[in-house]
């Protein structure tokens, strides 16, 4: 420690000029009563969390059962990504575009100034240096986030590469995104601290592209407050892409070895909620136990063109920050060992022996449990008033190394070549199982048209389908027509860009329940998309592009019959119809700069659909007969 600047012993290895500026300005704003430089060191991080025992943030977890981990449960206000309260404040409205809420950038640092104002008074603010992808790695880059939330220093410890070494990597000029972070709960003079401080009244989640900066209020839950997560490796860094000729996109990355030792890595982009983290560590059914499945990423890829036009893509983040709810050693048992120890759970219930618990977990419900909001839970009240123990968008965060299955590539800087893209949604009618799009540029028009219902990781109305164009519609830091443009770019700057496809985990049969089993069984999926881009598999063709017949498909030893099959493939041309118009809401949001191709490409669904209906009778119907 050499230098003292209001107040703050900077330690040695901050040297970089333009952040000292930036604290010191901080410091004034938010006047914190300490700041703390963290280390990212095993000792801070068990010191922070012992802090927060003491404070009444985290409970320890028995030792016996669930060794060195915690639970908090939050402020019944703050227990999701508020998308309403989530800006991108770029200079020009137009090129925040439709779908995102703009506030100019002006007015919006107004606006936050005052909020932010003595901010952090009666509290520490904590420096967490981080980097995004391996330290020092060409395609990583660097932020610092400016917090008073020591649960969101812990947080980022497993999130991201946190700690001393990223000043080293910073240097005098370096670069970096500005992360400010408060939760807007000062504590005056003898106040004394609630468990889970937060603002219940006003929140905001703003990012600033061109000045690579990112303002967070009033929020302590997540993505609101995790800011390398969706608010950096996403919102920022889409921009970031956008400029370089790159991608960064809401996608697990998952690697595939066949029976006969072939390798192939395929991402996949889900809504929030629908599956990403399940389906990039899945554990395939007996039949197809000769297949190993191994996990790069869960929820965030960063993917560039190599010299030779690959398209290449490294997990940015260090973690998981995984939902809870419907996690079990059935449905993913890689997890379930992943966060038997040194891990952090959120809202989810308390049982009377120390441990955690949440709905859809193996074996009997507790007889008796705390909820999330520390309430007594029984099973019989859950009966009588429906209420949940866990919060539905209850998590954990485990380092990514406790996944049994973490691929030997998982950190190499060069990132794993794509073969194909994967996307879907939760849709309890209309979309196929699987479906290949016919090339890129279908394959850009079926991700942008992607819709999926509304699930608890986000306020809003749970259920309601909503198009969320390569889901990432509450993540994109630009227009999204420029988004699709950029992607049509992609397709055109590489030799071979990776195959496309779509996929449904989620159709119902008409007593409601799900016609797949999915989980492992996506395993089954899987296999014939990579017999695909392998020129294996054979499919026909339909207006949505290339389907599996059942015998196309591996589906030995499942109990699914013909008609199932056929039911979870069906493309009922009435509700396409509906379907294909309904983009049209999208479209007209984004009309001018709407690639020219999508209107070509929704014609030519259209008339497919319409064009001549015996004939795709004809061709739905012996594909029927085939299947029988
Ligand atoms: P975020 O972390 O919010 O981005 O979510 P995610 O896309 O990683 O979703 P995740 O894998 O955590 O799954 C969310 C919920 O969907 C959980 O309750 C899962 O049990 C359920 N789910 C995941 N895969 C499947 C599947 O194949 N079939 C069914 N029916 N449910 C699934
Ligand atoms: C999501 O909502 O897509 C998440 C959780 O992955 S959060 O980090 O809170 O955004
Ligand atoms: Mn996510």
């Amino acid at each position: 420690m050499t230098e003292v600047m209001a107040n703050v012993a900077v330690p040695n290895d901050v040297r970089n000029k333009g952040f000292k500026t930036w604290l010191n300005e901080v410091v004034e704003l938010c006047k914190p009563d300490a700041v703390r430089f963290c280390d990212g060191s095993q000792e801070e991080y068990d010191e922070l969390c012992e802090l927060m025992v003491q404070s009444g943030t985290f409970k320890r977890l028995n030792p016996k059962k669930r060794p060195n981990s915690y639970l908090a449960w939050s402020d019944p206000s703050d227990v999701a990504r508020v998308e309403d309260r989530t800006f991108i404040c770029s200079r020009r409205k137009q090129d925040a575009g439709p779908t995102n809420n703009w506030v100019d950038p002006k007015e919006m640092k107004q606006t936050l100034t005052k909020l932010y104002d003595g901010s952090m008074r009666g509290r520490t603010l904590y420096v967490v240096p981080f980097s995004m992808g391996p330290i020092g790695s060409p395609i990583s880059k660097i932020g610092i986030e400016l917090t008073d939330s020591p649960y969101v220093v812990v947080n980022m410890k497993i999130m991201t590469r946190m700690g001393r070494k990223v000043w080293e990597v910073l240097g005098e000029d370096g670069e970096y995104v500005k992360c400010l972070h408060s939760l807007g709960a000062p504590l005056l003079e003898g106040q004394k601290d609630v468990p889970w401080p937060c603002n219940p009244k006003e929140k905001y989640i703003v990012h600033f592209p061109e000045e690579r900066l990112i303002w967070s209020y009033g929020s302590g839950y997540g993505g609101n407050a995790l800011l390398g997560k969706k608010c950096f490796a996403l919102r920022i860094a889409s921009v970031m892409g956008r400029d370089e000729g790159w991608l960064a996109e809401h996608m697990l990355i998952m690697g595939a070895e066949s029976p006969e030792g072939e390798k192939t890595f395929v991402a996949a982009a889900f809504p929030s909620a629908c599956g990403k983290t399940n389906f990039a560590m899945l554990v395939p059914p007996k039949e197809l136990s000769g297949w190993k499945i191994t996990t790069i990423g869960d929820d965030i890829a960063w993917i560039k063109p190599d010299e030779n036009g690959e398209l290449r893509a490294i997990n940015p983040e260090a973690g998981f920050f995984g939902v809870a709810p419907g996690t079990s050693y059935s449905t993913n048992p890689n997890m379930m060992e992943a966060i038997k120890a040194n891990t952090i759970f959120t809202n989810v219930a308390l049982t009377p022996d120390g441990d955690v618990w949440w709905e859809g977990m193996d074996g009997e419900p507790p007889a008796e449990c705390l909820d999330w909001q520390g309430q007594k839970w029984t099973p019989q009240i859950a009966k009588e008033t429906g209420r949940t123990a866990a919060h539905p968008n209850a998590r954990f965060t485990v380092a990514a190394t406790q996944c049994p299955v973490i691929d030997k590539d998982w950190e190499n800087p060069e990132g794993v070549p794509i073969s194909a893209f994967i996307f879907g949604g939760r849709r309890a009618s209309n979309v196929p199982l699987v479906y290949q799009a016919v090339n890129w540029n279908f394959g850009v028009y079926l991700a942008a048209t992607i819709g999926s219902e509304m699930t608890a990781a986000a306020f809003g109305k749970i259920g309601q389908v909503r198009r969320d164009p390569f889901a990432m519609l509450p993540f994109c830091g630009y227009h999204m027509g420029d988004y699709f443009n950029h992607w049509l770019q992609i397709g055109r700057s590489v030799p071979v860009p990776p195959r496309i496809f779509g996929v449904n985990w989620f159709r119902k049969d008409e007593n409601g329940k799900f016609i797949w089993p999915g989980f492992g069984e996506n395993m089954r999926v899987l296999k014939w998309i990579i017999d695909r881009v392998r020129g294996k598999a054979s499919a026909i063709e339909s207006p949505l592009g290339w389907m599996p017949r059942y015998e196309d498909i591996d589906l030995r030893g499942l109990n699914l019959s013909k008609a199932q099959f056929n039911k979870l493939m069906e493309v009922d041309r009435e509700a396409w119809k509906q379907e294909i118009l309904s983009h049209e809401e999208l479209f007209e949001k984004l009309y001018d700069r709407l690639p020219k191709e999508f209107i070509l490409m929704r014609e030519l669904i259209l008339s497919s659909l319409w064009r001549s209906p015996e004939k795709w009778e004809l061709i739905h119907e012996r594909y029927v007969e085939e299947a029988n």
